[in-house]
């Protein structure tokens, strides 16, 4: 039988900041372990992704960064690309939505739409910005919700209570780029008329049916997937508009649409086709094979995207004619930190790449742990303490523990080489029976999107060997009985050895590890199971350490660390302080090794995009330079020039906004937060040291 074929999309991340852990865990890693699996079961899969590079999430960034769009989508496709690849998602591409390919994919994909009558163009009264000169759409505009009155919902969207809207539903709104109440202008848009499509995606999504064919097992949807899809069609689908009047984004394909692009929700979806091209073109591959006929595709989303994979996307996939619609779209709940929830404004988060950089050696430690707090239908929490408790108590004191002793034991006892099987016992008999069970128990609840169970279940497998171990005790037996040690071992060895094929979706590099001590290939996942793996005879090698102790200093460092960068972050935004406690003593070496002097500030301005800052020229009495100080919420350009201050002149230079920085200006900072210069008492001239 051939084995189906799979498209497993991961949702495109914006490229506008770099991923946390809620990330990680509620898409990629579980969308890795099924793409994982399924190559492992002979599947023919693309697993694909990329960085998500239009929308308002972009330029907003971009504007708040105070460098143009391109440079945020260039600096975060490298960092997230970068750590996707350190943590081994085993993508088979990660595309990026600027790319031409992409461009006109979706130009040609609106095009035919369009021409086949599928959308409504119209003109409307939409916000306007007066100030900046722009239409305010999606997270361009804040306001109070109409359903539930939360004071910061968007545009599109109030994350609140989840209601998708339209920036004319908002209850006061207010431009998020002039801060000022926007007017109303008109535009014309293309709009997707969604209510023409109830009819159809009812049965589609309650039953799997679609054109009287059944489609997809809705069994296999989760809950929180039909049922929030349900409610939205039931709440009656409305037009929406799959254009916005922005210069960042695909273009409209049509003449006298300048300034017109496409709405990021339309383009970033046919991102997925558009990147499943390019990895065919490299590969040789069909791309076409992957969006027709019998393929399965299967969208791994946050809960947050359900309404553009189960309704909007689908939509338009049926509208443009001749590819597949998903056949499940697993959806994630959040995942929170530390008693809150993860906020990149407020810096309250465990980044990937940071965490790869402390701990490149503890990739399958954070694998483990987010897949066993895996956010499938409820929300769940992250703690440093979890993750401790997790590695120590179940990764080493189970896996770990097992796997060691066997090859321990193994080494001890027979120089590495695998022991002949000789009279089984009815226990040995049962477990090798319960053994073999596992690759289908496990492949089952794969199948199912039943991840966090799987994993379980692998680790049952090694807690069955630990049992089968302890009761046996063959260290005791040795003594009296060494042939009967010879079977128990055979057969520890062979649940060792059927842990190296099942544990690969989960934790590969664990996996490989257990196969080089082994000296096993990688097997199909349905010959795991096998209780002949490992032949008597076959050498194997000295383990080392799977899974080092996490020691409590980790756990407070980590906590310590996350509260210390939460402050930072307050302290930057926040206009109350106070009083610093003393810091730790330096030397005097210390204090000698910087050079302060006095300097004369001799021109000023303000630096583009950038609210707090200003850009100096100073005369240190050895030369005139720039210093870029974040200053300007309390002094404006012309106060400050003329003044005699005090500058650390020979810190390492470094770049702000682009601008080169060379020293720095001190200040002191009251209780309130306020700012001002260290100025001398007397006339000194610029040059003077400060010691
Ligand atoms: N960038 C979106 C987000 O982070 C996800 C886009 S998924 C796609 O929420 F389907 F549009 F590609
Ligand atoms: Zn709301």
């Amino acid at each position: 039988m051939t084995k189906s074929r799979y498209t497993v999309t991961a949702a495109l991340p914006y490229a506008n900041g770099p991923l946390h852990l809620g990330h990680v865990a509620g898409v990629y890693l579980p969308a890795d372990i099924f793409v994982r699996f399924l190559r492992m079961n002979q599947h023919d899969v693309a697993f694909i992704c990329g960085s998500d590079e239009h929308g308002a999430a972009i330029t907003l960034r971009a504007k708040k960064e105070g460098i143009t769009p391109q440079e945020i989508v260039d600096k975060y496709h490298t960092i997230i690309g970068d750590s996707f690849q350190k943590f081994g998602i085993s993508f088979d591409i990660f595309h990026r939505t600027s790319t031409e390919l992409h461009h006109k994919t979706a130009q040609d994909f609106f095009l035919k739409l369009n021409e086949n009558g599928k959308f409504v163009e119209e003109v409307t009264d939409q916000y306007f910005d007066e100030d900046y000169q722009q239409f305010l759409a999606d997270r361009y505009i804040t306001g109070e919700c109409p359903k539930c009155n939360h004071a910061g919902a968007y545009g599109d969207q109030c994350e609140k209570c989840g209601s998708d809207l339209s920036p004319t539903e908002l209850i006061n709104p207010i431009s998020t780029l002039s801060g000022k109440t926007p007017i109303l202008k008109s535009t014309s848009h293309w709009f997707l008329p969604m209510n023409r499509h109830e009819d159809w995606l009812r049965p589609w999504i309650k039953e799997g049916v679609l054109d009287g064919k059944q489609q997809h097992d809705p069994k296999a949807w989760r809950n929180q997937v039909i049922g929030q899809s349900l409610s939205w069609i039931d709440g009656g689908l409305h037009s929406r508009a799959m254009t916005r009047d922005l210069d960042w984004g695909v273009k409209v394909p049509i003449e006298g649409a300048d300034g017109k692009v496409l709405y990021v929700w339309l383009d970033a979806p046919i991102g997925y086709i558009s990147a499943t091209k390019q990895w065919a073109a490299d590969a040789g591959k069909k791309w076409e094979d992957y969006w027709t006929g019998d393929t399965k595709l299967v969208h791994f989303i946050g809960k947050d995207n359900i309404v553009f994979h189960a309704i909007i996307f689908p939509i338009l996939l049926k509208e443009h004619g001749g590819l597949i619609l998903p056949d499940n779209v697993p959806a994630y709940e959040f995942l929170n930190l530390e008693g809150d929830k993860f906020s990149t404004s407020r810096n309250w988060a465990v980044w990937l790449h940071e965490y790869l950089e402390r701990y490149p050696d503890k990739v399958d430690e954070l694998k483990y742990t987010l897949t066993s707090i895996a956010p499938e239908n409820k929300d769940s929490e992250f703690t440093w303490k979890e993750f401790q408790a997790r590695v120590n108590n179940e990764l080493a004191a189970i896996l770990g523990n097992f796997v060691n002793r066997v090859l321990v034991l193994t080494q001890k006892y027979y120089e590495g080489k695998v022991p002949a099987l000789g009279a089984l016992t009815e226990e040995d008999e049962r477990v090798l029976t319960e053994m073999a069970a596992y690759p289908a128990k496990i492949s089952k609840l794969v199948y199912a999107y039943k991840i966090r169970e799987a994993q379980s279940e692998v680790m049952n497998l090694a807690r069955l060997g630990n049992k089968y171990l302890a009761e046996n005790e063959p260290w005791k037996l040795i003594k009296t009985d060494a042939a009967r040690v010879e079977t128990i071992m055979h057969i520890a060895l062979q649940i060792t050895a059927n842990l190296s094929m099942l544990l690969e979706p989960f934790l590969p590099a664990t996996a490989e590890k257990l196969r080089t001590y082994l000296g096993l290939e990688l097997v199909k996942w349905d010959e795991a199971g096998r209780t002949d793996i490992l032949k008597a005879g076959k050498i194997t090698q000295k383990p080392e350490i799977l899974f080092p102790q996490i020691e409590e200093v980790l756990v407070e460092a980590e906590v310590e660390h996350l509260k210390a960068s939460q402050k930072e972050n307050n302290a930057a935004s926040a206009d109350v302080k106070e009083i610093a406690p003393q810091k730790e003593n330096a030397t005097f070496d210390d204090f000698t090794k910087m050079d302060i002097r006095l300097g004369k500030i001799i021109a000023a301005e303000k630096v583009k995009k950038a609210d707090k800052l200003l850009q100096l020229t100073v005369d240190t009495g050895i030369d005139v330079r720039t210093i870029v100080s974040g200053i300007a919420a309390h002094y404006a350009p012309e106060e400050v020039i003329g003044k005699t201050v005090s500058v650390l002149i020979n810190l390492e230079p470094r770049k702000i906004r682009g601008v080169e920085s060379q020293g720095m200006i001190l200040m002191a900072e009251n209780e309130k937060g306020e700012l001002s210069f260290v100025v001398p008492e007397k006339e000194f001239g610029a040059g003077s040291e400060i010691r």
